[in-house]
This record gives structure tokens, sequence and C-alpha cells, in this order.
């Protein structure tokens, strides 16, 4: 695409952004919950759906903390656009408090950010990692939603943020690769914990079928843990201006609003916001809502 045109469908995807609400419900509350975003396949868009679900989570009303758990290859801060002075290798060796290590991003959101030199990963415990989870369980008032990304695969770091979690995010690729190990991941949940909850989120499909697809795969493939509940959170398509933003070091559901990627989180974003909030009784939300529906439109 020539440059001119290109900078011309930027400003009008910027545009579109004024008719997004950005500001949350001052009266919305909500009960604390602890969701560990993971994947079975490494590179499929945690970290890219961590960071733009909650920013888009924020203007629903929520108050949204991303925990940056992939230890050792942090880059929640990156795709932020923060420098943050200290992290959580500060909390664990003592020199500081969480809270005096949690920084504000774009949107109001809250990030506990991790050490980008590999210096956590030796010292992390499972005493550590339940500790800290403990701590953010004491700020209810920081954040009603906390999103704690993970690495790909199943290391034992991974693994008991899972079991520490109130539900588990799990994103999968259409690539059978990706599947398959998500088909992993339920497998040890199923062994490890009672009741998990396991929700699916399929990026970078082609289409809705292609998705559904995938849907239909990982139920058939799943349905023998009985004591997984397993549901589906929805799907995100291919975008190429999920990578524009993440060089630009901007969340895209920012950057570019009524771009593909961003109205599927949105979406998913809604779908999240109403599992908890009764639209019925809360006019302020069901207004945003309503909004919210139209521009998807
Ligand atoms: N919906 C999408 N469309 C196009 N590209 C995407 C999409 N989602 C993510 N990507 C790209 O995929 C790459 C990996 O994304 P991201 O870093 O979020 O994955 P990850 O699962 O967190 O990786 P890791 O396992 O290494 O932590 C990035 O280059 C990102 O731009
Ligand atoms: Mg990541």
């Amino acid at each position: 695409m020539p440059d001119q045109a290109r900078t011309a469908r930027d400003m009008k995807e910027r545009e579109a952004a004024v008719a997004v609400p950005h500001a949350a419900p001052e009266s919305a509350e909500f009960p604390q919950k602890i969701i560990a975003i993971t994947s079975g396949k490494g590179g499929v868009g945690k970290s890219n759906i961590a960071v733009n679900l909650g920013v888009s989570l924020t203007r629903f009303g929520h108050r949204v903390l991303l925990v940056d758990a992939d230890m050792g290859l942090a880059n929640l801060d990156m795709l932020l656009g923060l420098t943050p002075k200290y992290n959580l290798y500060h909390v664990l060796s003592g020199k500081k408090r969480i809270e005096d290590v949690i920084i504000s991003g774009p949107s109001g959101i809250k990030l506990l950010p991790t050490s980008s030199n590999g210096l956590l990963s030796p010292d992390m415990t499972n005493e550590k990692r339940a500790e800290i989870v403990r701590r953010i369980r004491g700020f209810s008032d920081i954040a009603d939603t906390v999103f704690v990304d993970t690495g790909g695969g199943i290391t034992d770091n991974i693994l008991e943020f899972l079991l520490l979690a109130d539900e588990v995010i799990l994103v999968t690729t259409p690539e059978p690769t990706s599947i398959m190990d998500s088909y992993g991941i339920i497998r040890v949940l199923a062994r490890e914990k009672e009741n998990s909850r396991v929700r699916l989120l399929i990026n970078m499909a082609e289409d809705q079928a292609d998705a559904q697809h995938v849907s239909a795969t990982m139920k058939m493939i799943t349905k023998q843990f009985f004591n997984v509940t397993f549901d589906e959170l929805g799907w995100i398509g291919y975008d190429t201006h999920v990578s524009k933003a993440v060089r630009q070091q901007q969340p895209f559901v920012l950057l570019y609003p009524s771009s593909r990627a961003s109205r599927a989180v949105t979406r998913v974003a809604m779908k999240m916001a109403n599992y908890e909030v009764d639209i019925v009784t809360e006019p302020g939300l069901a207004g945003l809502v309503r909004r919210m529906i139209s521009f998807l439109k």
C-alpha cells in the first residue's frame, strides 16, 4: 500500500477511536479474578492478548492488572511502551514492595513487570509464586481482573501459575501443532487440579469457519476430561495491524480501534464483562455495552 494511502487509513482508524468510550464507569465493582493466559506452543499471541484484552476490559469498567510472569523474557512493558524502573526481581529480593513496582499504562491499565535479564528464573520457587499471587489477591482495590501472562509450554513456573489462578485462558492458533500442545495443557490441568476452568481463545484464525473448526476439534479431543470446565471465549483473526502496533509499542485496540483484531478483542472483552455485569441493573454499563455493540456491527 502506498505510504500516503496507509497514513490516510491509519488516521481514519485513529479517528474511529473517538467512537469507542474510553472512560470506565465509576460505579463498577467486580469480584477479583486471577486469570492465567497460557498456551501449549509459544508465539501464539498471549502477550498481545493480555495487553489488548486488558485495555479493552478497562472500557467496561474493569480495573486490570497485568502480571508479566514470563520470567526472563519480559515484554509486556514493551508492548505498552513503558520502561519500568523496578520489577518482580526487586520484590523477590526484598528491595521493593509489590505496590511500589506496579506502574500505570494506557487507559489506566496496571503492570507488574518482570525482570528481562533472566535473573528471576533460578530464584523462583513455588512458595514465592504462591506468595506473589497471595499478595496480589490483597490488592482488590488496584485490580478486579488480573491477567497473568505466562510463557508457552508446561514448565514448573507456568504450571504453578495455572494452578494458582481462578481460571485459565488457553490461546490456540489453527495450526495442528498448537492444537495438540493445547490438548497437552488441558491434560496436565485435568490431572493436577480439580475443577479447572479453561476458556479457549483462538488467535490468528483465517475466518469464522476456521475458528469453528479449531473449536470443534478442541471440544472433541478434550471431552474425556470431565473435571475441566471448558468453554469458548471467542476468536481473533489474523491481522497485520497487530505487528504494526507492536512495532509502535502501543496496544492495537488504541492505535487501530476499527481493525479486525481490535473488533474481535472488543467482542471477547464484552463476553468477559457480560459474565460479571448485570446490564439490566447497571444503567451506566448497559448504555456503554449498547454503544459497544453498535460499534461492532
Ligand atoms: N491476531 C494476530 N494477527 C497477526 N499477528 C499476530 C496476531 N496475534 C499475535 N500476532 C503476532 O504473533 C507474534 C507473537 O505474539 P506474542 O508475543 O503476543 O505471542 P506469545 O504467545 O506471547 O509469545 P511467547 O510464547 O514467546 O511469549 C507477534 O509477532 C505478534 O505480532
Ligand atoms: Mg509472550
